[in-house]
């Protein structure tokens, strides 16, 4: 199976080097089309295998599976200077970039098509991608979630969903670092040095989503756990609560959508 990335920014990178070290693709059948050659040059140094050019026509030619990794606004003139074979698989990482919108880019209103939306811990194979479909088998289903499955954890959703669901992953990531940020702040007023907060909080994170993702439990039980009646983690609940952190977050996501 053949793999172009168009675009070898954060996320087309991150991709394949994800690709790179995942078992599903061999290295030799991955090709990055990127404008910049030491961007290129800098992938093909880890992956010495990697195929690189800086001609996104060429780099398609070949391939099964086409990931289209550049800023929204340039999908357009990217797809517009590409012609697809009926079996070449469109999967498309711009965010807000619809369906319907890639249909009326590519003129192929038959082409099997994915929107993917990864969040930045890909670049740590943790990433929690969205996937939804269009005119696609369970075949490729299937393939698509085995390969992003390898780079974190992969779940199809509808499109109707993606907003909803890149607030809460995608943009959700950057408040889970707000949290480890405010945590660390309050960690060095009592004292503690930077570094150690950040690890400390860094890991307490961790650990809380692995009770969840390895549990497949329910927060509020888990906290349970730890609010001791008359204890000290209730007090602490209960002073975000009169801070409407619930409220926060809640507003936060909607406000992302
Ligand atoms: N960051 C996130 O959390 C996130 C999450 C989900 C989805 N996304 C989506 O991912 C996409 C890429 O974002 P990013 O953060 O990876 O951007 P990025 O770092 O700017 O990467 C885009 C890459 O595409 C290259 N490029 C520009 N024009 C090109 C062309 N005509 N052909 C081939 N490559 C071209 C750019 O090269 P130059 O720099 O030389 O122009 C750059 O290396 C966006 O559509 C975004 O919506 C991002």
């Amino acid at each position: 199976m053949k793999v172009t990335i168009i675009g070898a920014g954060n996320m087309g990178g991150a991709i394949a080097r994800g690709l790179a070290k995942g078992t599903i693709i061999n290295t030799a059948e991955i090709t990055v089309s990127d404008p910049s050659e030491p961007t290129l040059q800098a992938l093909q140094k880890e992956y010495p295998d990697i195929n690189i050019m800086c001609d996104n026509k060429t780099a398609i030619v070949d391939a099964d599976l086409i990931i289209v990794a550049v800023k929204p606004w340039l999908v357009k003139p990217v797809l517009a200077e590409l012609s697809l074979q009926p079996q070449q698989v469109l999967v498309s990482i711009a965010a807000g970039i619809s369906f319907e919108q890639l249909v009326e880019y590519t003129a192929l209103p038959e082409q099997t098509m994915f929107r993917l939306i990864p969040n930045t811990a890909i670049s740590q194979l943790e990433s929690m991608t969205l996937i939804a479909s269009y005119k696609a088998t369970p075949v490729h289903e299937k393939l698509l979630i085995d390969i992003f499955n390898e780079m974190g954890m992969a779940m199809m959703v509808p499109e109707s969903q993606l907003a909803a669901t890149t607030a809460l992953t995608s943009c959700g990531i950057a408040y889970v670092l707000k949290y480890i940020q405010a945590a660390m702040q309050a960690g060095v007023e009592m004292g503690l040095y930077p570094k150690d907060a950040q690890r400390m909080v860094a890991q307490s994170v961790k650990g809380a989503a692995s009770l969840i993702l390895n549990n497949d439990t329910h927060p509020s039980i888990e906290i349970d756990k730890v609010t001791t009646p008359g204890g000290i983690t209730i007090k602490g609940i209960n002073e975000l609560e009169h801070a409407g952190f619930t409220s926060a977050i809640i507003k936060a996501m909607k406000a992302s959508r």
